[in-house]
């Protein structure tokens, strides 16, 4: 930051999609346990917006509705991030933060950084230093800049200070902590609904998780699976093989939905024994996973949250910014590769699969961790810490 005087303000926490809601409710719990901490100000970027990518979410997850929604809406990445940009200022320039917050990897990650950085506001990032070193995943460029930008970054593994460390950011600004998706994940676990009220409540037959070798869990929504007739064929190929052995039940995300429609790819689906239920909330979904044999993702958290549970996790990608979770976890990655796919799920069927072990600080209190730094970080002036 280039002030040396910290403004006075609260500290303003961002949420804008639905990976940020589970990591930023733990810390707002921690932050109100701490009296020495300035108060807090959510503010919802609008990024995500449907009732079931969002309020669900934050119902389920108990967060406060938000304080201030920006209300941006969908758009491509140059427009979603410069509309935040645009929206973010004046309530920066309003508030005069002490410390804005940020989680994860979105768009909205990167737009509030860029704000609050430039107008000599500190900037903590949680889950700092992951890398995918494949920047043709949006988030993967998000990552990096916001990592660039930050005062404090977070860290949920330890391989995330050597990256960082490679991009020249200075050790001092790296705190190792835990990873607060295992924080909610926790706290949520005993609220879980199990599967087949979840089938009920979607209107489809709950025998589909009741049968004799379980089910599986299907996410997919990465642009480099879903957004091209091919890969998306390909994947939806790879899953109508795995429905053969095992029945799976997918929550749709709304990109996916699209493509389907767009792609004409419903009647490859149509026969196989696989559940298409809307995107659920919090509770859905970590029922279905704790209760699933396998589950086959493309997305970032679910790879924590399936080690975390110790349920076999087939990543439906070629890289993961998270190797922990293959290195330690119950994490493989298999791409798109049939081939690899019908071993794996053979093994899982036979064996039940890597179970792994929960990587360190992964313990439900990550949250607080991050809550009793700042509150020492804010206590030091900004000068002091420049000069030191
Ligand atoms: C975004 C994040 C991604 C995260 C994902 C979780 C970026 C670059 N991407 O991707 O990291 O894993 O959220 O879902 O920030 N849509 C709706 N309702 C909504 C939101 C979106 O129908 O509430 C539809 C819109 O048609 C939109 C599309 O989904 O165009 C994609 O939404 P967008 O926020 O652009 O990206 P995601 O794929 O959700």
């Amino acid at each position: 930051m280039g002030d040396f005087l910290r403004p006075a303000g609260p500290l303003v926490c961002v949420v804008g999609a639905r990976p940020n809601y589970m990591k930023m409710a733990p810390l707002l719990r921690a932050f109100a346990a701490r009296a020495a901490l300035p108060g807090v100000v959510l503010v919802h970027t609008g990024q995500h917006y449907d009732l079931a990518m969002n309020e669900r979410l934050f119902a389920d997850l108990q967060l406060p509705p938000p304080d201030l929604n920006l209300e941006v809406g969908s758009g491509t990445h140059a427009v979603q991030t410069a509309e935040v940009m645009r929206r973010f200022e004046p309530v920066v320039d309003d508030l005069k933060p002490a410390c804005v917050i940020v989680v994860g990897d979105v768009n909205s990650t990167l737009a509030c950084s860029l704000v609050a950085s430039k107008k000599g506001i500190a900037v903590a990032h949680v889950e700092a230093g992951l890398r995918s070193f494949d920047r043709e995943m949006p988030e993967e460029i998000n990552r990096l800049l916001t990592d660039q930008l930050a005062d404090i970054l977070y860290t949920t593994e330890r391989a995330a200070a050597a990256n960082l460390q490679r991009e020249g950011i200075d050790a001092s600004r790296v705190q190792f902590v835990g990873n607060v998706m295992i924080d909610s994940l926790l706290a949520h676990r005993p609220r879980a609904l199990p599967p087949a009220q979840t089938l009920k409540r979607a209107g489809m037959d709950a025998g589909v998780v009741a049968g004799p070798s379980g089910f599986g869990v299907v996410t997919l929504h990465r642009p480099s699976n879903v957004d091209s007739p091919d890969a998306f064929g390909e994947a939806i190929a790879v899953l109508v093989d795995v429905a053969q052995r095992v029945p799976l039940v997918w929550p749709v995300h709304p990109r996916a939905r699209a493509n389907i429609d767009r792609f004409g790819l419903a009647a490859s689906l149509a026969s196989a024994p696989i559940a298409m239920l809307e995107p659920q909330g919090y509770l859905e979904m970590l029922g279905l996973m704790a209760g699933a044999r396998l589950v086959l993702t493309d997305s970032g958290g679910i790879q924590e949250e399936t080690t975390a549970l110790a349920v076999p996790c087939l990543t439906m990608r070629g890289n993961t910014e998270r190797p922990i979770t293959v290195d330690e976890g119950t994490n493989t990655l298999v791409g798109r590769d049939r081939a690899r796919v019908a071993l794996c799920v053979d093994e899982i069927l036979h064996t039940g699969g890597k179970r792994g072990r929960v990587p360190e600080l992964w313990d439900g209190r990550t949250a607080q961790r991050i809550a009793a730094h700042l509150e020492s970080w804010l206590a030091v002036p900004a000068l002091a810490r420049c000069s030191g």
